[in-house]
């Protein structure tokens, strides 16, 4: 698609008024001399924390931080890509965008309309499926399942015939064109150049789309239990597509977010769901088979406060449990952990116990610390007693701890956990204490942050944003070079790159190089700047929402000297810590012994480096004493 040039993006924000745009989907009063503020559209609230600032032209909410400016508005209530809300922005304030781009832009919307009506064609051909004669066996497996048929029409179940190209057969004579049909995601092509169905002789369980109206956006097809079942995978998932991002989606979230607010119960397949759903709790929803996105859990806190998560209880799983549940506690999700007894999962469990047992287990979860503490003592193996148990446990339980940012709620912990390790709650305490201090000298984070980026091997999921780190300084830095364009002149020495934190990998340097240049150039406005930083992130919070908030703490009357002068103090703090960091950089490289960083630099020139920066270092340590 072709790129709008800036100066027309510049112009469609500014011929946007923020207030007026966000009044069009959300009442507006103002409450401040300065904010408008109202309901948050982006999650659930009763009193107002989202705010607009008219002066700045930016948003943010104080309850579910997100934040931006009028385009990042209209991408995320729109659920549009950038392109897409510029053009929308554009058309409001009646600016012509280039053809070009309006061609690309009307064939890409043409195919997801496109693929969605295949999409509810399929569901129907797979609904016929299972009520014609083909589908007796999948019937008759639903009954043992006990999936009451009125059950079956409120999930839209259905039967893929055991037919090499039914379902291709039947999209040919509805019309449709080929390429749509090949970019459906429900046909393969297979190794002598022919097309075939991907669901074949399976049980349908349609996925809608979560939000809006619930369309049909793919299926997953489980396998029916007997002969010739064996060797093929249970489940089989539509692949993604223009219309199905599954990092972005939920098994039955359309349903249950309308069945109440209080929790969401999270389930990990659709059988469980379903069952369930069919015993009268409805407000469950079920990943699709994949491990949980940073976007799913914000998904979920957009309907919730309080997630209850009801895994299967074997323990191969566990581990991925865990990373799931930290993932939503860090959205800002009330975590608590439901065990079901004796291996089963909700499905079976409930199947056998009925719903009233299921609810008790509802009542009886834990809150996540606790879970985490009882699932230490286990694996401590309770009556721990050797020396190396005791340890063991200990160590898992001041990880725990280690996590609680809150003090109120660690003394409580401290308390059970002491229980727990049969000691006094002051050795607990002092032994956290000695930790934090061992890790403030070894400089490695304390908390173990969000999991490590997925390999690509383990999942297909596209990255939910590319990280991209930036201390509080480095960040206020560039906010101020953006706000004053004025202000690059007068740093002296001007910033570098490779004092940045990111300057370590390639991809965080090439985004500093630019924005730095940007910078030089007089080039880096505002909204220029968070324009860079769309598809960013840190932990899951995403760059121009950060931005945005720091631009909400900004006093209003704007001051140039003050801003230099803060300006100055920032970067002065970023290559101070830069400067450090490149010194032990160096200087581990020389004493690991290893010939030459990645970069290729053999050790004379470590050396080189290593004294230039210590040298550079001195003298600025001497110019100006450090005021902080
Ligand atoms: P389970 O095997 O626990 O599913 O996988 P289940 O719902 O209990 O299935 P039943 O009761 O045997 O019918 C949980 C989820 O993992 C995904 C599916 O989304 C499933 O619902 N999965 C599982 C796959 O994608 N592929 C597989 O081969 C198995
Ligand atoms: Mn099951």
């Amino acid at each position: 698609m072709a790129r709008i040039p800036d100066e027309t993006i510049e112009e469609i924000k500014a011929r946007n008024d923020i207030v007026a745009v966000v009044e069009q989907y959300v009442q507006l009063s103002k409450r401040s001399a300065k904010n408008y503020f109202g309901l948050c559209p982006f999650h659930r609230e009763d009193t107002p924390s989202f705010s607009v600032s008219p002066t700045k032209q930016i948003f943010y909410c104080f309850g579910c931080n997100k934040g931006g400016d009028v385009v990042t508005f209209i991408r995320e209530i729109e659920g549009l890509g950038y392109p897409e809300a510029l053009r929308l922005l554009a058309e409001r304030a009646g600016i012509r965008l280039p053809e070009i781009d309006e061609d690309a832009w009307r064939a890409k919307n043409r195919q997801r309309r496109a693929l969605e009506a295949i999409a509810v064609e399929a569901a129907r051909y797979f609904y016929h499926g299972l009520q014609s004669p083909d589908g007796d066996r999948a019937r008759a497996y639903l009954e043992r399942r006990e999936i009451q048929v009125p059950t079956q029409r409120i999930f839209g179940l259905g039967y893929a015939p055991d037919r090499f190209d039914g379902l291709l057969g039947h999209l040919r004579a509805k019309g449709h064109q080929e390429n749509d049909i090949r970019q459906s995601g429900l046909l393969l092509e297979t190794r002598t150049g022919r097309w075939m169905d991907l669901f074949r002789g399976r049980l349908i369980f349609p996925i809608l789309s979560g939000l809006g109206k619930g369309r049909v956006i793919a299926f997953g097809g489980r396998i029916l239990d007997g002969p010739g079942s064996e060797g093929q995978p249970k489940y089989i998932n539509s692949p993604e597509t223009a219309i199905f991002i599954k990092g972005r989606q939920l098994f039955n979230l359309n349903l249950a977010r309308r069945a109440g607010r209080d929790h969401l119960i999270l389930v990990e397949g659709y059988m469980d769901c379903i069952s369930l759903y069919q015993a009268g709790i409805h407000n469950v929803i079920a990943g699709l088979g994949t491990a949980l996105t940073q976007e799913q859990a914000r998904l979920i806190r957009q309907q919730t406060e309080e997630v209850i998560v009801a895994y299967d209880a074997d323990a191969a799983g566990r581990r991925a449990a865990l990373q799931n549940m930290d993932m939503l506690a860090d959205e800002g999700l009330r975590v608590r952990v439901l065990g079901i007894p004796e291996g089963k999962d909700p499905d079976d469990y409930i199947r056998q116990n009925g719903v009233d047992r299921f609810q008790a287990l509802i009542a009886a979860s834990l809150p996540l610390l606790d879970y985490k503490l009882k699932a230490a003592a286990e694996d401590a193996g309770r009556s721990a007693t050797s020396p190396g148990d005791i340890e063991q446990l200990q160590d898992a339980v001041c990880q725990i701890l280690e996590t609680i940012d809150n003090q109120i709620l660690l003394e409580v912990y401290l308390r059970r956990a002491a229980e727990l390790l049969r000691t006094p709650v002051d050795a607990v305490r002092r032994e956290l204490r000695q930790r934090a201090a061992a890790a403030e000298r070894q400089n490695r984070p304390r908390r173990p942050s969000a999991p490590a980026a997925p390999q690509a091997a383990e999942t297909d999921e596209p990255e939910p944003g590319r990280e991209l780190r930036l201390s509080r300084d480095e960040a206020w830095l560039l906010l101020l070079l953006s706000l004053d364009p004025g202000i690059w002149a007068q740093l002296d020495p001007p910033p570098e790159t490779r004092w940045f934190r990111s300057g370590v990998t390639s991809e965080g340097r090439s985004w500093i190089d630019a924005v730095l240049r940007l910078a030089r150039d007089r080039e880096l406005s505002r909204s220029r700047l968070l324009q860079e930083a769309e598809g960013w992130s840190l932990e899951g919070r995403e760059w121009p929402a950060i931005f945005a908030r720091m631009i909400m703490q900004l006093s209003d009357g704007h001051d140039d000297a003050a801003w230099l002068i803060e300006a100055r103090r920032r970067e002065r703090r970023v290559r101070l810590d830069g400067l450090q960091r490149l010194r032990d950089h160096y200087a581990y490289l020389i004493e690991s012994g290893s010939d030459s960083d990645a970069d290729g630099a053999n050790t004379r020139d470590l050396y080189r480096e290593t004294l230039t920066a210590i040298r550079e270092l001195r003298a600025l340590q001497r110019t100006e004493p450090a005021e902080d």
